[in-house]
């Protein structure tokens, strides 16, 4: 799919990357801030994440299961799971077999292992976790298991974590009881640190076990939950204080085809019955093949609704319309079959929000949550464009707002931030009094350092707007070549002072995507990267969380010889927070020098000491590793006002944050 997107930016991409960075000799700026014109509100869900399970963002990723293909549901049953047959003490005997059985006719899970073992210590599986498994010294990790025990023998898992070169570092073991199915678990303590662990199965004993849904998770997950999120993952998304978490995606909502869509209600429910299917991002792209990419759903739709609750951000589910990519298949359901994609819209709000007596708020509360999750915003379609999508989206909106008026429906305009299919999708939307419109944009750094003013000549009275997936591209949208290197996060900085300045049109915004895996990626620049043990936040994660953590409720306005700032050397926007009372600025300073500025603050009676807050770096080209996590990361020092003016300097390439507390 991406093919076209590419080369349609490849150009721009090549002749910004031609420019030189900004090198200005600066002389001082002189910022006139007026506390007393207060502007726009800015709302709570101004700064918000985008989650989509692409490069092993949530199997593999947040999603602390450890073991690859745990119920045999891969198209290769066996994938992920490696055999030892012979008896380790007599190589020439087969010591055991497994056997894949499929239940045919069963919609879900329809697979499991049968393993028959005829030696006392010699057969075993060994599961190899996603490019390995991370153990720590010391942690717990609960494996289990659904297990059947054939009549007339009598088998003992020995489970052993193992490390990469084979040496155990770990135990622990069970015996199943009986034929009928029954889930088993047991704790396992590493006795090591190890990124790359692996599980080995050994079978005493003589008989014949059924497994399934082999399962091996941290303890320490997330608030401790059973079929958790990893702890230090959410931890980095808690941090933004995000105001909103959008979710499952992205293209992986519409599917390569409509079969392999995204399909809500196939992810709720007791976890062995989630229907697993491929992830979308296994075949995209032929640079980085990923054959062992599929969606277990143990990360579903209740598990988002949990975790935005827990960020404290709104739910924003976005769902497919009844067309696959427009990249791909582009295969859409015609237009009087798309009644079960709407019912699926509307199910969707009563599993969120219905009473525990409607059928869909019952299967919620089964699952443990008897209080609704408050659902006020659903998107309708990711990425559509063209008059497929205006069409579809008009039975949508009939169906939801004549059933629940009070739900605000995100709308799409496509992949691109300009064009003819942009121009058209807001055309209709705005003809149809959208309420709010979704952009994409994925372009250069130049292009964010030039549109920090996008928003300035917006209609005020028409839709508002979600930037709901962007990021700088350093080379050209999906190269493997991006980086998250400093240029480009500056260059978001930038952009999203011009973001905030406008908050009276846009509600929303969004970096894409959210989390890598430092081995399993597809798709690069992503805000958050990761292994098997270890996570750290690039350069652009520390903007969004500077922003983030910086809101206000309201922009008052910033001037330098009465004009906003608005580049090319610096921009800056204000806030007021009326909760706290505090005056908050964020300037960049996209020169290659120091610039000092003379802040002056009218409308205000006084000024107290505040902070500063700085994130830099010299090299444009710097970036964040696991080995060198904080290399660009904010720095916060005291800050002395005197009167109504603040002195302060914006070092060169900098993103500074002033918080002062006022009367
Ligand atoms: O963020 C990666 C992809 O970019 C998203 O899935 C899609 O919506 C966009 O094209």
């Amino acid at each position: 799919m991406q093919d076209r997107k590419r080369n349609h930016l490849l150009l721009v991409a090549l002749i910004a990357a031609l420019l030189p960075f900004r090198v200005v000799a600066q002389s001082s700026v002189t910022l006139q801030v007026d506390a007393g014109k207060v502007g726009a509100p800015i709302q709570p869900t101004m700064w918000g994440i985008f989650f989509e399970d692409i490069n092993f963002a949530a199997d593999g990723g947040i999603y602390a299961e450890m073991i690859k293909n745990r119920s045999f549901e891969f198209a290769d049953p066996r994938m992920g799971w490696q055999e030892h047959k012979y008896d380790r003490f007599s190589l020439n005997r087969e010591s055991g077999s497994m056997t894949i059985i499929n239940r045919v006719g069963k919609t879900t899970n329809p697979r499991f292992a049968r393993v028959t073992t005829n030696a006392s210590k010699g057969y075993g599986i060994t599961n190899e976790g996603f490019r390995g498994m991370g153990v720590k010294q010391g942690g717990e990790y609960v494996f289990s298991v659904l297990a059947s025990q054939h009549q007339g023998g009598k088998v003992t898992l020995r489970l052993e974590l193992v490390d990469e070169k084979g040496s155990p570092i770990g135990e622990a073991s069970l015996t199943p009881e009986g034929v009928k199915w029954k889930k088993y678990s047991v704790n396992i303590t590493a006795t090591r640190t190890e990124a790359r662990a692996k599980l080995n199965i050994w079978f005493e004993g003589t008989g014949t076990v059924d497994l399934d849904i082999v399962s091996l998770f941290p303890a320490d997950t997330w608030k401790r939950r059973p079929n958790g999120l990893r702890a230090d993952l959410v931890q980095l998304l808690a941090d933004l204080k995000p105001g909103f978490l959008r979710f499952p995606g992205g293209c992986i909502v519409e599917g390569r085809d409509l079969a392999t869509r995204y399909q809500w209600k196939k992810t709720v429910g007791p976890v062995e019955d989630r229907h697993l299917i491929i992830n979308r991002w296994n075949t995209e792209f032929r640079h980085r093949p990923t054959p062992d990419y599929f969606q277990s759903f143990g990360l579903g739709f209740f598990e988002y609704f949990q975790l935005a609750e827990d960020l404290g951000a709104e739910p924003l589910p976005i769902l497919s319309c009844g067309m696959a990519c427009q990249f791909n298949s582009a295969e859409v359901v015609p237009l009087d079959q798309l009644d079960p994609y709407i019912e699926d819209a509307l199910d969707l709000i009563e599993f969120a929000n219905g009473s525990t007596d409607t059928p869909w708020g019952k299967v919620r509360a089964d699952m443990g949550h008897p209080e609704p999750f408050k659902l006020k915003f659903i998107g309708i379609g990711n990425e559509q464009w063209g008059p497929g999508y205006i069409e579809r989206y008009k039975l949508f909106v009939d169906a939801i707002k004549s059933k629940y008026p009070d739900v605000t429906i995100v709308s799409g305009s496509g992949p691109f931030p300009d064009g003819e299919m942009f121009e058209y999708g807001w055309e209709e939307l705005r003809e149809l009094k959208a309420e709010i419109v979704d952009e994409h944009y994925y372009r250069p750094p130049e292009w964010f350092f030039e549109n920090a003013t996008r928003y300035d000549s917006y209609d005020r009275s028409g839709p508002k707007v979600f930037a709901g997936e962007y990021a700088a591209q350093s080379v050209a949208i999906a190269s493997p070549e991006n980086k998250n290197n400093w240029r480009c996060a500056l260059s978001e900085a930038a952009f999203m002072t011009g973001l905030e300045r406008n908050a009276d049109v846009v509600y929303l915004t969004s970096y894409a995507p959210l989390f890598a895996h430092v081995d399993g990626w597809q798709w690069t620049p992503d805000l958050i990267w990761f292994d098997n043990l270890k996570s750290f936040g690039t350069p652009n994660y520390y903007v969004q969380k500077l922003f983030s953590n910086n809101r206000g409720t309201h922009v008052v306005s910033v001037q330098s010889n009465g004009k906003p700032l608005t580049g090319p050397q610096v921009y800056a926007t204000a806030a007021v927070d009326r909760n706290t009372n505090e005056l908050i600025l964020k300037i960049v300073n996209a020169s290659e020098s120091t610039q000092p500025a003379d802040i002056r603050v009218d409308g205000i009676r006084g000024m107290k000491t505040g902070t500063v807050t700085v994130l830099k770096s010299a090299d444009p080209e710097a970036v964040n590793s696991i080995d060198n996590p904080l290399r660009i990361s904010p720095e916060t020092k005291p800050l002395k006002a005197s009167g109504r003016k603040l002195d302060i300097q914006l070092d060169p390439l900098s993103l500074t944050v002033v918080r002062v507390p006022i009367r």
